[in-house]
């Protein structure tokens, strides 16, 4: 039987019912221990910023704070889970390309230190916001370096066109940023934020990215103290993805931003780096149970209890994952299955062409590298309920997200009449 953190996953599903999402603390704190000992340079300070898009709860944020990293939210929804669990707002920074007046009142309400600022129409509203609110905010001007890396072109950021940040040729709207900012009483400029895009492999493009951004520092002669230079760090799905692991990224990453700021004679108090996947993916199980079986003219279908639902990846980007029987590691992998979810719809396909032993109802399906953008993009779909979460560390498990109830979705249905 599969053990993850030592714990077997018939007694987890025993405990908690399936689907279920299993994390291995272990190597949630290898990534951050290893991101928060190599990404370090004697010439600056360095902040590990992690991506709680990728998927975030309490346990998890209290755990990220133990280990003295930061975090990135995009939403009220995001921020309100680091309230819930103390994060302290001096080491948030809140994204987004369209904030709302209530999130950016609720960031500055609770502290937030740094706004990354997306366009020019944010920077008048922010400032407006803070000086009502006489709440003092540093900001990040979000700049598009137009470099582009080879990933799916959803999750591509940095085209020309895209709808992030502000292109890296605009340096006079650039200007005109900072200048408001400069003028304002309540926000501080500390700099510039980057990102390309995700699940990346090419350490080149990063080091592009970088050597532009610092050269364009150089070249907008503004004070200039914080460079954050984004996530995107690919992770294993399958045995075609070859990452760099993550000590020599950092080290790669350090050297390429020493060379350029040598290179351009710029010197920078702080640099930050944004992993979100590459810090939760690989630590990230599900488990479902097998339920029928079916073949059909051409393939043989195993139908799990989850589904696009628990995880729209398979069918939004077409990603490919891996997966055992978690009650027979030990056998030769002879059938090849369609992996097929529950909800109704034909691209609700999780795994294609799977080799696996001989599937029967009631095995355990275990599908890896499920920790980032699995729940965190959860629908409720067909009206499923949303799985619970497990954390697993040393023999021992924790339930930190309970699985949702049918109550839970019923509550939503509240009529009333509206006062117009
Ligand atoms: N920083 C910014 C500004 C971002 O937009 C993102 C991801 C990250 C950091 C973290 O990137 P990571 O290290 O996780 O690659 N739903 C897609 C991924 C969308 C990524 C959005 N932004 C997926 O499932 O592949």
């Amino acid at each position: 039987m599969l053990q993850i953190g030592k714990v077997r996953c018939d007694e987890l599903l025993k405990a908690c019912g399936s689907p279920l999402y299993v994390y291995d603390e272990t190597q949630i704190e290898k990534k951050v221990e290893d991101y928060q000992t190599y990404f370090k340079s004697e010439n600056f300070d360095t902040e590990i910023v992690y991506a709680s898009k990728a998927f975030t709860c309490v346990a998890l944020l209290e755990k990220l704070n133990a280990y003295g990293c930061s975090i990135d939210v995009v939403s009220g929804g995001e921020l309100s889970i680091a309230k819930k669990a103390n994060f302290p707002s001096e080491n948030i920074y809140f994204h987004g390309n369209n904030k709302l007046n209530d999130e950016i009142i609720m960031a500055l309400e609770y502290g937030v230190k740094t706004i990354i600022m997306d366009n020019m129409y944010e920077v008048d509203q922010v400032i407006h916001l803070a000086e009502k609110l006489k709440k003092e905010v540093h900001v990040l001007i979000r700049v598009n370096p137009k470099v582009e890396a080879h990933t799916h072109e959803f999750i591509m950021t940095a085209t020309s066109d895209s709808k992030f940040g502000i292109s890296i040729d605009q340096k006079d709207d650039i200007k005109e940023m900072i200048a408001k900012v400069n003028d304002s009483e309540y926000v501080v400029f500390d700099g510039f934020h980057s990102h390309i895009g995700s699940q990346i492999f090419e350490e080149h493009a990063f080091v592009a990215a970088i050597d532009k951004m610092i050269a364009f520092i150089k070249e907008m002669g503004e004070p200039t103290s914080v460079l954050n230079i984004g996530g995107g760090f690919g992770v294993r799905y399958t045995d075609e993805d070859t990452p760099i692991p993550t000590k020599d990224l950092c080290i790669k990453l350090i050297e390429a931003i020493n060379q350029s700021l040598h290179t351009h004679d710029v010197q920078l108090d702080k640099v930050c780096m944004e992993p979100g996947r590459s810090i939760v993916g690989e630590a990230g199980y599900t488990l479902y149970e097998v339920g029928f079986t079916k073949k059909t003219q051409n393939k043989e279908f195993i139908f799990i209890d989850g589904g696009m639902a628990d995880n729209i990846r398979p069918a939004l980007y077409d990603a490919k994952y891996a997966c055992d029987i978690a009650n027979k590691m030990d056998q030769a992998k002879d059938y090849t299955y369609e992996v097929a979810g529950k909800c109704c719809e034909s691209g609700d396909i999780i795994i294609h062409d799977a080799k696996l032993p001989k599937v029967e109802t009631n095995d355990i399906l275990v599908v890896y590298t499920t920790g980032a953008y699995g729940y965190s993009m959860a629908s409720n779909y067909n009206c499923l309920n949303k799985p619970a979460v497990v954390f697993v560390k040393d023999g021992k498990a924790r339930q930190v997200v309970r699985r949702e109830t049918y109550e839970d979705q019923l509550a939503l249905n509240e009529e009333k009449e509206l006062q117009l």
